[in-house]
């Protein structure tokens, strides 16, 4: 069975096209690599034993998402990536990124809804519950204001499909909210590859602990948590990846009960910067250095999932501990900075 991944050859995509393809689908990626590599295709092969099919697009171009499902006729179930991600520069780029993160959606979900039977997933954010009141934070907590375009562009994006999907039948779909994706594929072999100065907080902490970065700033110590510092869930990638397996599976069985859905993808457990560090410094061996400033703007003080729903109708589960996530990250920073 063909399945298109947009965003393939990205940190959460080209995880994902390994799990699918070690379940025996057949993937097809579409990547304009503005953010990614075409390397990223080896160390997936060298994972599966296959490399899958590649096909340079920007999906900005309407003719050629077009042409891309005429002669992909064939493809059953899309996986969204393709998106642009940084928090601060869709602040300063908000057009780049609602043409980004939009136009491209909406092409293919006009290509999708003239086929039929369709099973789409989209990558959704905890970003779209903004600061919730209660931890941890359920798919029915209210979606609030966003921060940054780039958060608008998911609520949106969500909404864009829920309107979709009430007038095409034939189009199935499911969002999964991320929550905040660490680690690498414990081979090594692909992984996170953020370019210039790290904005998220796992791989500006590897990339000090191999001595690329003086120190790590943590933003704020006076937050109402217990030891000061923001909390979050951290999820291993791979783990992140295999949920994208059993949602699409849903939805290819046709074993949904909407056709649009929302799941929340996270571990269930808070951490706080604090811990993450601790984290870094049990499974590497070393101390880190870092101190900690003033607080960033945007930030949220705490948010963690409330996996539930998608442990009771998904039958998924994060598997992977902080410290066997952060032993992975570590692993492959290591491994790409030698
Ligand atoms: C951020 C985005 C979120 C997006 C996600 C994608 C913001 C406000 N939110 O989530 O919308 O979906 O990335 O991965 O940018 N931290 C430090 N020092 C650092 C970096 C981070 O202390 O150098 C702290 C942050 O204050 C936060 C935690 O580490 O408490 C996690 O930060 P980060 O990795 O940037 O993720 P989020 O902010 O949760």
């Amino acid at each position: 069975m063909k399945i298109l991944v947009t965003g393939g050859l990205g940190f959460i995509g080209s995880h994902t096209v390994v799990e699918l393809q070690n379940s025996g689908y057949e993937v097809v990626i579409i990547d304009n690599c503005s953010n990614s590599s075409e390397n990223v295709l080896d160390g997936i092969a060298a994972i599966t034993g296959r490399r899958p099919v590649f096909e340079k697009i920007d999906l900005r171009e309407k003719e050629k998402v077009q042409d891309f499902f005429k002669r992909h006729s064939d493809v059953q179930g899309t996986i969204h990536f393709a998106a642009s991600k940084a928090v601060g520069e869709s602040v300063e780029k908000p057009l780049l990124y609602y043409e980004n993160n939009l136009s491209t959606l909406i092409y293919i979900l006009q290509e999708l809804t003239a086929k039929k039977a369709q099973s789409f997933i989209f990558s959704s954010s905890c970003t779209v519950y903004g600061q919730a009141s209660k931890m941890p934070i359920t798919e029915d907590a209210p979606v609030q204001k966003a921060e940054s375009p780039y958060g608008n562009t998911k609520q949106i994006g969500e909404e864009i499909i829920i309107d979709t999907c009430k007038v095409n039948q034939e189009l199935q779909a499911i969002s999964l909210r991320y929550f905040n994706p660490m680690g690498a594929h414990p081979s090594s072999e692909i992984g996170e590859l953020p370019i210039g100065v790290p904005q998220n907080l796992v791989p500006f902490i590897t990339q000090t602990g191999v001595g690329l970065r003086d120190q790590l700033s943590v933003f704020g110590g006076d937050y109402p948590t217990p030891d000061g510092t923001c909390i979050r869930d951290y999820i291993h990638v791979v783990d992140l990846a295999k949920a994208h397996v059993v949602a699409l599976e849903r939805l290819l069985e046709g074993k949904n009960t909407e056709n649009y859905e929302v799941y929340n993808v996270g571990t269930g457990e808070g951490s706080s910067v604090l811990e993450v560090i601790s984290s870094f410094e049990r499974v590497s061996g070393l101390k880190l250095n870092y101190s900690i400033v003033d607080r960033r703007a945007g930030d949220i003080i705490s948010a963690f999932a409330d996996t539930k729903k998608a442990n009771k109708i998904l039958g998924w589960e994060a598997k992977s501990s902080l410290d066997q996530a952060m032993k992975s990250a570590w692993d492959w920073e290591q491994k790409i900075r030698n």
